[in-house]
């Protein structure tokens, strides 16, 4: 079976090709991240008016990738939610009319969905049941997941999502957009222990989380340390700040991920999401994983951010299982959609 995936539902533009022997045969991806820079985060109307542009000639060159025509493929998942829904609408809309001309299905497919399974693509050894850390700009999530669409929320964020977290607390040190990737370049700079930013609900049990507060207590400690874009930087400071404001997320996460295995049993910890490619957090998590006798596993670092290739597959998965498509000419987005009502 061939699944074509259709990626809209933020600020890039993928288009992949997912084939049940071949595995991933193409992954066509637009960031819009320099668009939206000028603006310090992401302009709704911009990137749906981007999904426009962009979708015909990634579709061209992931079939030329693939070496395929419209016959070779069974079936077209698209992200239909959670996202900015301007976004949701053109992939949906175009995947939709697409599915249509062509005489196929079309699978609406849950955000989520995709970053929870794409780890699977290149990894034999991953197997459910496994517990998923899912950190991305707009989610921090823990699940526990038994296989395809049982996903059993553990604990979330209360507030803002980790990913969001870094990039507030980068523009408050003053660099560019998207600021998650730039403060932890930064952060490698910093020394530690100059500065101890708090961790935040981990002296009390549960899984939730929340990361508003770093984000306060970064701006208090970047006013006391007299760092505002008009008192021109003091570079170690900065990157000191960076340091201490990383190393709190980390450890919070990593605080929570130890709890969670330890409720679920699991022997795997799988994490998915944009701030999984963080290399702090990623060698933190493998070390306790190597001590406490656990397997962690990661999506490769190019499929850790929204990309085409995460909808294809997780479509591909769902085709193979015999779960239902929706072929109806309905053209399906939610911009808020809690994963567990998938279930
Ligand atoms: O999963 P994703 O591409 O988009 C959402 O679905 O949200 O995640 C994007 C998020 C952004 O907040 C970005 O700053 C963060 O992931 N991110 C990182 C790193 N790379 C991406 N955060 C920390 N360290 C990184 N290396
Ligand atoms: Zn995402």
């Amino acid at each position: 079976m061939r699944v074509l995936g259709i990626e809209t539902s933020c600020d890039e533009t993928g288009v992949a090709i997912c084939d049940s022997e071949h595995g991933l045969m193409a992954n066509a991806l637009f960031s819009q991240v320099a668009e939206h820079a000028e603006y310090g985060g992401v302009v709704p109307e911009l990137a749906s008016r981007d999904h426009v542009r962009k979708l015909v000639p990634l579709l061209k060159e992931a079939l030329a990738e693939a070496n395929c025509t419209a016959a070779d493929i069974d079936a077209i998942a698209y992200t239909s939610g959670p996202g900015l829904m301007g976004a949701l609408l053109v992939g949906a809309s175009f995947a939709r009319s697409l599915a249509y001309g062509w005489d196929c299905r079309a699978m609406p497919v849950h955000h989520l969905e995709g970053h929870l399974l794409v780890p699977l693509l290149d990894s034999n050894d991953i197997q459910f049941p496994f517990t998923a850390l899912l950190v991305s700009g707009g989610h921090t999530q823990l699940f526990s997941v038994r296989g395809l669409e049982e996903y059993e929320l553990l604990g979330e964020s209360l507030d803002d999502a980790a990913g969001e977290a870094f990039d507030k607390t980068a523009k408050l040190l003053g660099l560019p957009y998207p600021g998650g990737p730039e403060l932890a370049k930064l952060a490698e700079a910093g020394t530690a222990g100059v500065y101890k930013f708090p961790r935040p609900m981990t002296n009390r049990p549960g899984l939730d989380f929340s990361f508003s507060g770093l984000k306060t207590f970064a701006r208090t400690t970047i006013q006391q340390a007299r760092l505002t874009e008009q008192q021109s930087g003091n570079e170690q400071a900065k990157a000191d700040i960076a340091q201490a404001f990383q190393e709190a997320v980390v450890d919070t996460l990593l605080i929570k991920c130890k709890r969670a295995m330890q409720l679920t049993g699991h022997q795997q910890l799988v994490v998915a999401g944009g701030v999984g490619a963080n290399r702090e957090l990623r060698a933190r998590l493998q070390t306790w994983a190597t001590e406490a006798n656990l397997q962690v596993a990661y999506p490769r670092i190019d499929l850790c951010t929204d990309n085409g290739a995460m909808i294809a597959y997780a479509g591909l998965r769902r085709l193979e299982a015999g779960m239902p498509t929706s072929n109806d000419l309905g053209i399906h987005a939610r911009a808020r959609w809690p994963l567990a009502e998938r279930v």
